[in-house]
C-alpha cells in the first residue's frame, strides 16, 4: 500500500512536471527507444524486439508475379510509450517509433519447397517464418522533422540479414513519406493492416 501510495504521488508529480510524461515512461520501464544523433541520422534502435508487436503483412513473390519488392514477411512494432498514448487518445504522441523487421519465408531443401515458396509444416501447408532480412523505422518529430510532412521521418538500417547498419539518415519525403501520406489509414501508419492497433484505438 504505501509502495502504491508513493508511485502514485511520484507519477502526479511527473505528469505535472512533464506533458510528455507519456514518452519518459517507456524509458523507466527500461526499453529503449531508437536515438539520434547532431546531424540528423538516427541510431538503430536495439531493443524493437521488446517494444508492442502490431502486426505482419506479407507479400510474397508468388503472389508478385515473381519479383515483389519487400517479399519477405514485415514484423511491425510500436515503442511502448507511444502504443500507451495511442491506446489513450487514439493519435500518435511527438516522438512515436514504429519498426518494421523483415523476415525471409523459411527456407528448406528445394524438393520439400512447393513452387510458390510455401512449405509443408505440421500445422499444414503455408508460409512460416525463417531469417531476419531488413530493419526499417519511422519517428513522428515535428520538431526534429519539421519539413517531413506530418513530422514522419523515414529510415533504413538495411535490406539484408543482420548485422543491420548502425545509423541511418532519412530519406526524402517522395521516397517513403509521399505513400504513408496516401495510403496509411491512421496519419501515416497503416492501422488497416495492424489488428493490434485498431483493437487498442479509442472507440
Ligand atoms: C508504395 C507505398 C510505400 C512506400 C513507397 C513506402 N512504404 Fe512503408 N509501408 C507501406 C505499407 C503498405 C506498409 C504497411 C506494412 C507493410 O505492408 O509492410 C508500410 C509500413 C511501413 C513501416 C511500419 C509502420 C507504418 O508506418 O505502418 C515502416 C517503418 C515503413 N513502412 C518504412 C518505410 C520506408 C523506410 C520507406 C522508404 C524507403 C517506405 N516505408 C516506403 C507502404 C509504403
Amino acid at each position: 500500500m504505501r509502495h502504491l501510495i508513493f508511485s502514485a504521488a511520484l507519477a502526479l508529480g511527473l505528469a505535472v512536471g512533464h506533458p510528455d510524461l507519456s514518452i519518459t515512461a517507456a524509458n523507466a520501464q527500461g526499453v529503449n527507444q531508437a536515438t539520434f544523433n547532431n546531424d540528423g541520422s538516427v541510431n538503430a534502435p536495439t531493443d524493437y524486439r521488446s517494444w508492442i508487436y502490431v502486426g505482419t503483412p506479407l507479400t510474397p513473390n508468388a503472389l508478385n508475379g515473381g519479383k515483389a519488392p519487400f517479399p519477405e514477411f514485415h514484423n511491425v512494432y510500436i515503442e511502448p510509450s507511444a502504443y500507451a498514448y495511442w491506446q489513450k487518445n487514439g493519435k500518435w504522441a511527438e516522438g512515436t517509433q514504429l519498426a518494421k523487421e523483415l523476415v525471409l519465408i523459411r527456407q528448406k531443401g528445394k524438393d520439400e519447397m512447393n513452387k510458390d515458396g510455401s512449405t509443408g509444416e505440421v500445422s499444414g501447408v503455408g508460409y512460416f517464418q525463417g531469417e531476419f532480412a531488413g530493419l526499417e523505422l519511422t519517428v513522428k518529430d515535428n520538431k526534429r522533422f519539421a519539413k517531413e510532412p506530418g513530422g514522419w521521418a523515414y529510415f533504413s538500417f538495411g535490406h539484408n540479414k543482420p548485422p543491420y547498419a548502425k545509423t541511418a539518415k532519412a530519406f526524402p519525403a517522395k521516397d517513403c513519406n509521399a505513400c504513408h501520406a496516401a495510403a496509411a489509414a491512421d496519419d501515416f501508419v497503416f492501422t488497416q493492416f495492424y489488428p493490434v492497433l485498431r483493437a487498442a484505438k479509442p472507440k
